[in-house]
């Protein structure tokens, strides 16, 4: 039996379901084996609400991606957002095994510890995952690994990621009943993050801004480690929204002019022209200026990087972002959008691609848009020591899609994420948390 390190991601987005299906090669980076996609119609604002729907979009992604990877996928890394998710900072102190020497098993009951510190975790909600933030050995503070390392004592924080039950519950069922397992569930922002960020990038202070059809994404990493996350409410879809408002055409059409003609930023603008619209069911078509279609976009994608402002600075990090920001997600690809986060953030802004893949048919997923999944599946080949490992099933083919018959299996590790962090205002957990801790 050959065993490959291979993992899958699963991203379940507001627009498109995408499957991609990788291995790591002997120098560490993703070797793409396989990726499929569909149009997902069975979610709003990056939450499940039509279950039947999202099955048969997963059904049809994970096809593609076992067409052309001639794997048979069984279980699945998948992402998960939505305003429900919070996160959560918390603490965890143990004493280090007999030998004295920092080891995995130590790290797990911290990482436990650290989760059952959360005691005012409300009933309807439930962890989805744990992130070590960093660990103090003794008197050593701010390891990041702290495997091998001499001491008594270690503590430190780990970021918590929570969400609301039935919205898990409700990804899990599509998952299963499109004939999958749940490997691990990773909350999106840090997914993207992993793809498109670079070491010195995270050690320096960074902002990740993911801004998909039907949410915008924020994820704060300092000194080597995630600190605060939050999923902002308005995003690419709103411009499309706007565009068929403001020049009275049909959703498609008010897509395609963006895409076609869009800029996010009327500086970028050289020269106006007239654009002709198509008109609804048979009416004549009109002319609009690109000038005004400019406007329009301009109008909401300011909004959406303020509010990602208001985020950055609610989360008391802004002045330590010293690597600036990166800007990803199918909404990043309109033009004029670095120039424009630029000027409305105040940092250095950058777009991100997702980093770290060697080979196989790595072309067909260099796109932003593909930096949630590219983070789902490079997370589960992280192979961290640090956090939940889980088996990821696939069996190898050759076979054709809809052929029962096995080939090899191959397992992958699969890491289950934790994060924690500082919450948005407003987070009714942190509140408690903190009143907990004013009490005592
Ligand atoms: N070339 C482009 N120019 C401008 N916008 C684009 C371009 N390509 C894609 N988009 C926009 O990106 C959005 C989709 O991005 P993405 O695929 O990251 O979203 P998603 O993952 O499905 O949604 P979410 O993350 O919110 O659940 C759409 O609104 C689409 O119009
Ligand atoms: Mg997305």
């Amino acid at each position: 039996m050959l065993k490959r390190n291979i993992a899958v991601g699963l991203d379940i987005g507001t627009t498109k379901v995408c499957v991609v299906v990788a291995e790591k090669d002997e120098i560490g980076k993703l070797n793409v084996l396989g990726n499929g996609r569909s149009n997902s119609d069975g979610l709003q604002r990056a939450t499940v609400v039509n279950i039947n729907k999202t099955v048969a979009a997963i059904k049809a992604a994970i096809a593609d991606a076992e067409r052309e990877s001639s794997i048979r996928i069984k279980g699945v890394n998948v992402g998960i957002s939505g305003a429900h998710v919070n996160c959560i900072h918390s603490n965890s102190e143990i004493s280090v095994n007999q030998t004295g020497i920092v080891n995995e098993s130590d790290v797990r009951r911290f990482l436990e510890k650290a989760k059952t510190n959360i005691k005012y975790l409300d009933i309807d909600h439930e962890i989805i995952h744990v992130i070590p933030q960093e660990f103090i050995v003794d008197d050593q503070d701010g390891v990041l690994d702290p495997i091998g390392m001499a001491g008594t004592t270690m503590r430190g924080s780990a970021y918590i990621v929570v969400g609301l039950r039935t919205k898990i519950r409700n990804i899990k069922q599509c998952i299963e009943k499109a004939g999958l397992d749940v490997s691990a569930l990773t909350f999106e922002p840090v997914a993207s993050g992993i793809a498109v960020m670079k070491e010195s990038e995270k050690k320096s202070g960074v902002v990740v801004i993911d801004i998909g059809g039907g949410t915008t994404e924020v994820a704060i990493y300092i000194d080597g480690a995630i600190r605060y996350s939050e999923v902002v409410k308005v995003a690419a879809n709103d411009v499309t929204h706007d565009v068929a408002h403001g020049v009275k055409a049909l959703h498609e059409v008010a897509e395609e002019l963006k895409i076609r003609h869009g800029y996010a930023y009327s500086k970028m603008l050289d020269e106006d022209e007239t654009i002709l619209i198509p008109g609804i069911e048979g009416r004549p078509q009109k002319s609009f200026p690109k000038s005004s279609l400019t406007m329009i976009i301009e109008a909401r994608m300011m909004e959406i990087f303020e509010l990602v402002r208001d985020s950055i600075k609610r989360s008391g990090y802004y002045e330590y972002l010293n690597a600036g920001a990166i800007i990803t997600g199918g909404g990043a690809l309109m033009p004029g959008t670095e120039e424009l986060a630029r000027d409305v953030l105040g940092l250095d802004v950058r777009l991100g691609y997702p980093e770290g893949v060697s080979g196989g048919i790595k072309g067909s997923v260099n796109n932003p848009m593909y930096a949630t999944v590219m983070g789902l599946v490079a997370h589960s080949l992280q192979n961290s020591i640090f956090e939940e490992q889980r088996e990821t099933q696939v069996i190898e083919g050759p076979f054709k899609s809809g052929d029962e018959s096995p080939g090899e299996e191959v397992s992958s590790p699969v890491a289950a994420g934790a994060p924690s962090a500082l919450n948005p205002a407003g987070n009714k957990i942190v509140d408690r948390l903190k009143k907990f801790w004013e009490q005592l």
